[in-house]
């Protein structure tokens, strides 16, 4: 068993997406250590110095990653030109002599098309002269909290296309304390699934959010029509809504079973946030 080793106070690690919802635990997580975090992105993050990183200005890349030890990449979901720029991302931190990079990528990746940008990213790692780690996490439950599912849990309805079907949903901290684990020297490389302690439905999120919340959040299973017009009402594009359709339904038809993975056990050394702990956190942490 490798657990994460202790602070390393000389250990400089770029964070891209630190202000994002993995990134942001990331550069916290860094910091606790000891590290040194450079916070690289349009715009400063709460932790770490700021870099400019902008994935499309590549001028940006080289200086971003030059001098660190390690670097967390994240692709910004969606973005213009991802598959060919991913690869120039990871040939900048190459080039710029980063030993370790640990790329958010998706518990699904090997069923993804071939020019999916995360994918693509993952070949090209694995081919990069550089150590590397393949974090693989399952659905946020940040989703709900601060991702595209906010306005549901506003609503007090979570309406979604998922039928009873059970997800191993994470917590963002888990997998942030994953990427550093991976980060830390010495740490594990090649593919790491992140996902919660067990499987549940949505009526057993929607359940401890309500009773962290102490107000009503119900789960209510609809088509993909509704949900996709739900998003689109939201200001998400059509694409993106039927992009997550098809994926809740592909675990709620049976075509996808998404296994419970002990990677947080295995180099955290604990085990991983379930969904009472992630609203309990969630409901500790709003405004008074
Ligand atoms: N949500 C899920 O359930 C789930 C599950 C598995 C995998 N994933 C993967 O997670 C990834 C998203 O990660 P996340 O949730 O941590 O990200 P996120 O919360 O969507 O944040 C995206 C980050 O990228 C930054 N960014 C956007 N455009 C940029 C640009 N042009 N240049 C530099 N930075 C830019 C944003 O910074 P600004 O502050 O400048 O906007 C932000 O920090 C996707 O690849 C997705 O496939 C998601």
């Amino acid at each position: 068993m490798l657990l994460a080793s202790p602070a390393v106070r000389d250990h400089v690690v770029t964070v891209l997406g630190a202000t994002g919802k993995t990134g942001r635990h990331v550069a916290a997580q860094a910091a606790e250590r000891g590290w040194r975090v450079r916070a690289a992105g349009r715009r400063p993050g709460a932790v770490g110095a700021y870099t400019r990183f902008d994935w499309d200005a590549p001028d940006t890349w080289e200086p971003a990653f030059a001098g660190s030890d390690a670097a967390y990449l994240v692709i910004p979901f969606n973005h213009a030109g991802a598959p060919e720029k991913a690869p120039a991302v990871i040939e900048a931190a190459v080039a710029a002599g980063v030993p370790k990079i640990a790329l958010l990528s998706t518990i699904d990746v090997d069923h993804a098309p071939d020019d999916d940008p995360t994918k693509v990213a993952e070949r090209t790692l694995a081919d990069a002269p550089t150590a590397s780690a393949m974090i693989r996490p399952t659905w946020f439950l940040d989703n709900f909290t601060v991702g595209s599912f906010r306005g549901m849990l506003e609503t007090g309805e979570l309406r979604l296309p998922a039928g009873e079907a059970k997800f191993p949903f994470v917590d963002t901290r888990d997998i942030a304390a994953v990427a550093v684990a991976a980060m830390a020297p010495g740490g594990p490389e090649g593919p790491l699934p992140v996902t919660g302690p067990e499987a549940v439905d949505h009526h057993v999120l929607a359940k401890a959010l309500a009773d962290a919340l102490h107000r009503r959040v119900t789960y209510v299973p609809v088509e993909a029509r509704e949900f996709i017009d739900l998003l689109m009402q939201r200001g998400f594009s059509y694409g993106y809504g039927d992009f997550l359709a098809d994926a809740l339904m592909k675990v709620a038809n049976g075509d996808f079973v998404i296994p419970v993975a002990d990677t947080v056990q295995r180099y955290c050394g604990r085990r991983p946030y379930s969904t009472t702990d992630f609203a309990q956190n969630y409901a500790d942490n709003q405004p008074v």
